[in-house]
């Protein structure tokens, strides 16, 4: 049994903030969909560095799934993930349904430019729009001092830095880095979904990246480097969605070293599993 306290409203999760910060404490919001793996449980212990309280939020978001995406498919584990918030020391899950977060007649959505261009947006376009918007309720209805994202989810990560800049939402945004199997492959709940064949082939994925990282520190053209990363990939069995190099912060896209950190990004489906990954180029 675990003894994580759950709460279901707004209402409740607001009284519980605010006796917190009554005490002086500092308050971290760590967000998730739920079916928490050792990426999340990174996140939590993350949280702990920057918060005396630590709240996790379980919420699988309609709002970003195209209808063409099984939201009902989407895995449930509520009792597991509580354990698992539990385990990790956080004080509170935040678990509210649709209705509470999407009462009747909400008309509001966040528009996004900028680090939402392109990359996902191209093949899921109206994802981040949901993303943005649920995040920015959950930073309202939490308040947190700082609000912990992983760095798997790159464009989201650079996604919802902006828009708390952009709006004045006076949370610290923290990306963590991505927890990897000792051969590379970024930890994901889709792994599971590789067969034996494509799950020794999926690490080539983080070490295209790798070796594209590599060439252009050592001097290689951008376009030449990423390019022969494509190829590497698509040869490998992959169909890819995009690999692409842009600009660590902005996400704009990079031709050249000099013009600021850069960052590498892949999408790419090993037989039905779409896989993401991302790494920066070395300094
Ligand atoms: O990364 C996720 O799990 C989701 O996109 C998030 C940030 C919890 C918003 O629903």
């Amino acid at each position: 049994m675990t003894d994580i306290e759950t709460l279901h409203t707004v209402a409740e999760l607001r009284a519980r903030v605010r006796a917190w910060r009554a005490a002086g404490e500092r308050v971290a919001l760590v967000p998730t969909m739920g079916a928490l793996h050792a990426g999340h449980v990174a996140l939590m212990d993350a949280a702990h560095r920057h918060a005396d309280r630590i709240i996790v939020s379980i919420f699988v978001n309609p709002t970003q799934f195209a209808p063409t995406e099984d939201l009902a498919r989407y895995p449930r584990t509520l009792d597991a993930d509580r354990q698992k918030a539990s385990a990790a020391g956080v004080d509170v899950a935040f678990v509210p349904d649709v209705a509470e977060m999407y009462p009747d007649g909400f008309a509001t959505t966040i528009s996004l430019a900028g680090p939402a261009l392109g990359l996902e947006t191209d093949f899921r376009p109206t994802h981040f729009a949901g993303v943005a918007t649920v995040v920015a309720k959950l930073f309202t209805q939490t308040a947190p001092d700082v609000a912990l994202f992983g760095e798997k989810d790159y464009q989201q990560l650079a996604v919802v830095t902006r828009m708390a800049r952009d709006l004045d939402l006076p949370v610290e945004v923290v990306g963590v880095p991505t927890m990897r199997e000792p051969d590379g492959l970024a930890l994901s709940s889709r792994n599971v979904y590789l067969s034996a064949e494509e799950r020794r082939t999926a690490p080539l994925l983080h070490k295209a990246l790798t070796d594209a990282a590599h060439a252009i520190r050592s001097g290689a053209a951008v376009a030449e480097a990423v390019q022969a990363a494509r190829r590497t990939v698509g040869d490998a069995g992959f169909a890819v969605d995009y690999l692409e190099a842009r600009h660590a912060v902005t996400l704009a896209p990079v031709a050249a070293l000099g013009a600021g950190p850069i960052r590498l990004l892949v999408a790419a489906r090993l037989g039905a599993t779409r896989l993401i990954d991302n790494i920066p180029v070395p300094d």
